[in-house]
């Protein structure tokens, strides 16, 4: 049997943890030979195929390695038209794939999704995002490490915040799903919590600042980069894709600093803390968690599984139907327990 492996859209820690273990797996499994596209869907399109066998020895030793070793990217989409897809259905077909695994966000389970749909190849999905926000899947591998990075980088602030007696705003990266921004929120001791699920007021951030003025002389704002203000119509991610002009935006910390300067008598700071989320060696959780989904993709693989996308769910590694999942956010309940927990340890949210 052979079986194609890609990883798409963002990269992530723990990528190539889960890359080894379904190698592995299948190899010890035997009679399978595992075959790595680059730079993700892209691998397949275009006039030559680009992929190389994946034997044991090409992928011992790179567990601990963020980053993928098969490259990824945004921009390949095997279904853009008829031709493509006739393009990807030939390489496969002459690279005799059997199943294609594919491990990536809720961006390319639905291109495995489709993608399978229109020429019939099995696809086995692995959720990958930093942001946590895949549907049915109570944890992605890579979130644990950006919870780390982001939480180390918060903390990092504080010490300066304190020290020049300031209002320092971070922006997590999280997309429309404030997760990140929550858990490592919670982890720094952020004062202040904005995320994309809960509209803030002002006002409400404002008082919150002064009266911290008043008596700790300092304040820390955790924003996820889709938090918006009540009242505006759009995050500042979709200002900046829907502008005609390029913005000159920094993101939607600079865009609170302005707001919040005016009303304030302490300096604000913004920091974006960006691709630093992305990048590092992933947490041992995280190459735990990425070595089983590898593993269990595996065995979906063997036991002839399609459309599947492997799933963590009540701490148990399973399997949902990828048609559930693609197109779909799983962004933070209002009454999660982490909201209501911070809410009673008087973390302020910006609403009333
Ligand atoms: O989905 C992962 C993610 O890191 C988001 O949190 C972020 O908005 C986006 O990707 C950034 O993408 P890019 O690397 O294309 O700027």
């Amino acid at each position: 049997m052979r079986v194609g492996v890609l990883t798409g859209g963002g990269d992530c820690p723990g990528l190539n943890a889960v890359i080894r273990a379904v190698t592995k797996s299948l190899i010890q499994h035997g009679r399978c030979e595992v075959l790595g596209i680059e730079d993700g869907f892209e691998g397949l399109m275009g006039g030559t195929p680009r992929v190389r066998t994946l034997g044991w020895r090409d992928v011992s030793g790179i567990l601990h390695r963020g980053g993928t070793i098969l490259g990824t990217s945004n921009s390949g989409n095997p279904l853009r038209d008829e031709d493509t897809v006739q393009q990807v259905a030939g390489h496969v077909r002459a690279l005799g794939l059997d199943t294609l695994v594919v491990i990536g966000g809720d961006g390319t389970m639905s291109l495995a999704h489709g993608l399978q749909q229109r020429i019939g190849l099995p696809c086995i999905g692995v959720p990958k995002t930093i942001d946590n926000d895949i549907a049915h899947c109570e944890r992605s591998f890579g979130f644990d490490t950006a919870v780390a990075t982001a939480t180390d980088g918060l903390r990092r602030i504080e010490s300066t915040a304190y020290s020049h007696h300031r209002v320092m705003i971070v922006e997590t990266m999280g997309r429309h799903a404030g997760w990140l921004a929550l858990e490592s929120g919670i982890a720094a001791g952020a004062d202040v919590i904005l995320l994309p699920e809960i509209d803030f007021d002002l006002s409400v951030v404002v008082q919150r600042c002064k009266e911290r003025e008043q008596r700790q002389r300092y304040t820390i704002i955790c924003i996820g980069e889709g938090a918006k203000e009540r009242g505006a119509d759009l995050t500042v991610r979709e200002r900046i894709a829907h502008s005609p002009e390029p913005m000159r935006l920094g993101g939607v910390a600079n865009v609170l600093r302005e707001r919040l300067q005016p009303h304030l008598d302490s300096e604000v700071r913004a920091t974006v803390l960006g691709h630093l989320q992305r990048g590092g060696d992933p947490t041992p959780f995280d190459r735990v968690l990425a070595t089983r989904f590898g593993h269990r993709a595996a065995q979906l693989v063997i036991e002839g599984a399609s459309g599947r996308m492997v799933t963590l769910q009540h701490g148990e590694i399973g399997s949902v139907a990828m048609s559930d999942v693609a197109h779909v956010q799983r962004t933070v309940p209002l009454d999660h327990d982490l909201i209501v927990t911070a809410r009673d340890i008087g973390i302020c949210f910006g609403d009333r």
